[in-house]
């Protein structure tokens, strides 16, 4: 199933709007439920509203009603670098928010035919501020 997600999130990279950094990202998610959406990357020209790919998949799917309840299971972030790619601070918090606490992975991949690191979304943001601080 992840092979589906690199299938997407690949081509969403293709979609990437990224004029001014001229980087593009692809991202695909899929959720408790089995649902999956895909994403990319979303430049302004004011730059701080600037979306990246993994968010934009997630907004997709909160959107649509289909992330909760369960939460997201993956996450694949595509882009070519040097080294793989890794969410950013804010997608790391939004990951935070909507993760399968009990297990959800974060696949980085530099090229279509494969994964090239497998994390524990735990791993991206330990000691997280989350909304367990929050709820009663
Ligand atoms: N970007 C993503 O979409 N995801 C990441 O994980 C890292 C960064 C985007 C944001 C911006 O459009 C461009 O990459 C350069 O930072």
């Amino acid at each position: 199933m992840v092979e589906k997600l690199l299938q997407m999130a690949w081509a969403a990279r293709s979609r990437a709007y990224a004029p001014y950094s001229k980087f593009q990202v692809g991202a695909a998610i899929e959720t408790a439920s089995g649902h999956i959406f895909d994403g990319c990357n979303v430049e302004v020209a004011n730059y701080g509203c600037t979306l990246c790919a993994e968010r934009t998949a997630i907004v997709k799917a909160v959107s649509e009603g289909a992330l909760l309840p369960g939460g997201l299971k993956k996450v694949v972030v595509a882009a070519i670098t040097q080294e793989p790619t890794a969410p950013c601070g804010s997608c790391r918090q939004m990951i935070e928010e909507f993760a399968d606490p009990a297990d959800c992975r974060i696949y980085l991949s530099r090229s279509p035919d494969k994964i090239d690191l497998e994390l524990q979304h735990a791993v991206l943001l330990p000691y997280s501020f989350n909304g367990s601080a929050l709820r009663d």
